[in-house]
């Protein structure tokens, strides 16, 4: 079916393109007699595929990543897609336009998208409004970053402010400071912009008693010294590591659109994310829940992840080259491969190349 729509969906612009499956799945969700059938082609349940992280069932391993469903507009028609998981945003406090359009890119030759949204959304009371109007059976995760108008010196405030704002409405959060998009949103890296983020981070979690997991999503553009200086605060702060976002690198490229500014995403980043989740297994002894990203387009490149240390991958580049059909495709292909091996869970194969 995908493949009789995406021609036509590739004569229009990326974001255009974007703006009408979300409007298809608008109609979904208005419309709760055709959640079955959109379940029926796209769900897969096995009982092997499933994981209990951080106190959270994960019913399959395979995530929808951040910058998808920017503003909760349709988590009830994605929770019928598949996945196991869908990371909703990145939301920030108040809504805010992003930069101007065109803003997306498709790299077709090279299997990889370039985008400079940032951080287009209608704000956290919006989105918690939207998120609202629907009760969920998959973890619904929230992706968080910062308005662009928040002086410097507050920014770390923003996040604790749409923390607080879905504390009893999430089942995890992700802390995004690996935007390249958000002029010096990635110098929380730097070490002690990031030791005053898991201070405030800390104490939000202590005074609010907060036992929603919250993780941190980084930079593929990292290299092994500073994330290995990174995971002794991660590990005290966070619940679990996102590795990773998406890269300004541009080595290889042969898609004219190359010469754009913005977080390139898709496959070229597969080698350089496993390098960095093979890391941080090995430094964390394999006792720290890392979410792998970045470049997943087949089953293969799933278990490589899980094999490098990753207990769940999320994927967003491949959904818009493959089709939603892509999750139940991986799902399926990794149960077989679990099965014909002979191993009981995903547990036994997390970690296994690190
Ligand atoms: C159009 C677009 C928007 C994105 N927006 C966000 C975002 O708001 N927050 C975030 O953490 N990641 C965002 N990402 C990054 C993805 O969540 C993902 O980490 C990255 O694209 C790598 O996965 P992929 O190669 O499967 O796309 C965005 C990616 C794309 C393509």
């Amino acid at each position: 079916m995908y493949k009789l729509i995406k021609p036509i969906l590739f004569k229009y612009d990326p974001e255009q393109a974007h703006g009408m499956t979300i409007d298809a799945l608008k109609f979904v969700q208005r419309y709760p007699k055709t959640l079955p059938i959109i379940k029926q082609f796209f769900h897969y349940e096995n009982d092997i595929l499933t994981q209990e992280l951080s106190g959270v069932r994960f019913p399959n391993p395979i995530g929808l990543a951040a910058g998808f469903d920017k503003s909760c507009e349709v988590p009830k028609a994605l929770e019928y897609a598949g996945f196991g998981s869908i990371e909703l945003g990145g939301i920030t406090p108040k809504p805010q336009p992003g930069n101007p359009k065109p803003r997306m890119y498709r790299l077709v030759e090279d299997q990889a998208l370039i985008n400079r949204m940032g951080f287009n959304n209608l704000g956290m009371n919006k989105a918690l409004s939207n998120l609202r109007k629907y009760s969920y059976n998959i973890p619904v995760g929230l992706n968080v970053g910062v308005n662009k108008s928040t002086p410097y010196e507050d920014r770390y405030q923003d996040y604790i402010k749409v923390l607080d704002t879905f504390k009893n409405d999430v089942t995890f959060y992700t802390v995004n400071i690996s935007s390249p998009n958000t002029e010096n949103l990635q110098k929380f890296h730097d070490e002690s912009e990031f030791s005053q983020l898991c201070t405030a981070i800390q104490s939000f979690k202590v005074e609010n008693d907060i036992t929603v997991p919250i993780f941190i999503k980084l930079t593929s553009d990292l290299d092994l010294t500073s994330l290995g200086h990174m995971l002794p605060p991660i590990t005290k702060t966070f619940d679990g590591i996102i590795l990773a976002n998406t890269t300004q690198q541009r080595d290889g490229l042969k898609s004219e659109n190359r010469i754009e500014t913005g977080g390139l995403s898709g496959r070229p980043l597969f080698e350089r994310n496993i390098e960095l989740i093979k890391h941080a297994y090995k430094e964390t002894n394999g006792t720290f829940t890392i979410i792998g990203t970045g470049g997943i387009f087949t089953v293969e490149d799933v278990i490589t992840m899980l094999r490098s240390g990753a207990s769940l991958v999320q994927i967003y580049s491949a959904l818009v080259f493959e089709g939603p059909g892509l999750t139940s495709k991986l799902n399926k292909a990794l149960a077989q491969y679990l099965n014909k091996n002979g191993y009981q869970n995903l547990k036994d194969i997390i970690g296994l190349d690190a």
